[in-house]
């Protein structure tokens, strides 16, 4: 009979209470083992006693829709280089593998995005813990892995945005700028922007031309369609080639490239534009089906890699079915949109602009 450990890492995401209930339910129900739930990523490891809940399937069953991680996550404090205080650093990591080995469990499953992946790996390298990956992030840029959870219920919300924008757009003659999250990369805003019609999507795999953009507008005026909707990632530079902000995710939301595209716009095309940040509701509420979907059989899977003692791997999304690789595969490169890629052309045939 197994005792297995379950965290959440990093941002939060919609589907994650979904891997939680997954995981417990096979491991309780097919395998008869143990399933402890580790409270605030690494943090519920670092503590004494290691903060954990041993979990139930009465009591995980009603998580499966809900948004956020009821476990609890932080995307604060490597452990190899905690912060204190003071300002200093230390290397807590021997506290998490003590923890680890304290609640005695035989295998560790971390649900992260790339960077929480590469930490986790670091420790169980490090401490012998027995760990299987799964990959979330709204971002979508995890390698390998073709979907990661919480990426459907994002662009699912930044759809409905922008559905929303076309018509006050229409009605005042209006240029909206939706800037959405994505990271570095631009999945995000490329599947939202063509699922919600929009105009203009910059991303920032694909380098723009402020004169492109709006010499686009201006024809689609003379055409009489006096509205534009323009879908922009948040890690698209300026167009002299500047991040916004340096640790750009956190602060340049408040005036970032959404914000500095609207100026230049407006200066150049004199078209009337409006921002709107979308932030951090694309992280929240009720996971779309598609997430739960992933959700479950991410957990299954993660659960069987268990069983058959087959650790340091991620379980991955692959040409429409489960599979796994070695965690490094995963962590080695992310993924970003490729710009000769279908959904590229998708959006070329449908004459979005990129500004390219
Ligand atoms: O990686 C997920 C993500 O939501 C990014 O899209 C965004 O840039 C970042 O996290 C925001 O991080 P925080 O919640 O720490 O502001």
């Amino acid at each position: 009979r197994k005792k297995i450990g379950i965290l959440t890492s990093g941002g939060d995401c919609a589907g994650l209470n979904a891997v939680v209930r997954a995981v417990t339910r096979c491991a309780i129900k097919v395998y008869g083992w143990e399933v402890w739930g580790i409270c605030k990523a690494t943090h519920g490891l670092m503590s004494h006693p290691p903060e954990a809940i041993q979990l139930s399937v009465k009591q995980v069953d009603p998580y499966l829709t809900m948004g956020g991680t009821f476990l609890g996550t932080t995307n604060k404090g490597d452990p190899f280089a905690f912060p204190m205080i003071d300002g200093s650093f230390v290397d807590r990591s021997h506290r998490i593998i003590e923890g680890y080995h304290k609640l005695g469990l035989d295998a560790l499953i971390g649900i992260g995005g790339d960077g929480s992946l590469a930490i986790l790996r670091k420790l169980a390298q490090q401490g012998g813990i027995n760990l299987v990956g799964i990959p979330k992030t709204i971002d979508n840029d995890v390698g390998v892995t073709e979907r990661s959870i919480g990426f459907d219920t994002a662009v699912n919300i930044a759809t409905e945005a922008i559905d929303r924008l076309h018509f006050t757009a229409a009605s005042h003659s209006r240029v909206m700028i939706v800037e959405v999250m994505g990271r570095d990369a631009g999945h995000i805003a490329l599947n939202a922007g063509i699922a919600g019609g929009a105009n203009i999507i910059l991303i920032p795999e694909i380098p723009y031309n402020l004169e492109n953009i709006c010499n686009y507008i201006k024809e689609r005026q003379a055409r009489g369609r006096d509205y534009s909707i323009a879908v922009v990632s948040e890690a698209v530079c300026t167009d002299t080639g500047e991040l916004l902000e340096q640790g750009h995710f956190a602060d340049c939301r408040l005036g970032g490239i959404g914000q500095y595209l609207s100026e230049k716009i407006t200066a150049i095309s004199d078209a009337e534009t409006r921002v709107t940040v979308l932030g951090h509701t694309q992280r929240g509420g009720i996971s779309s089906p598609l997430d739960r979907i992933l959700a479950s059989a991410f957990g299954v899977a993660a659960v069987e890699l268990i069983a058959e003692e087959k650790y340091d791997r991620m379980v991955t999304w692959q040409e429409r079915s489960v599979k796994s690789v070695p965690i490094t595969e995963a962590i080695k490169d992310y993924r970003t949109v490729d710009p000769h890629g279908t959904l590229i052309k998708t959006a070329r045939g449908l004459n979005i602009c990129l500004g390219d």
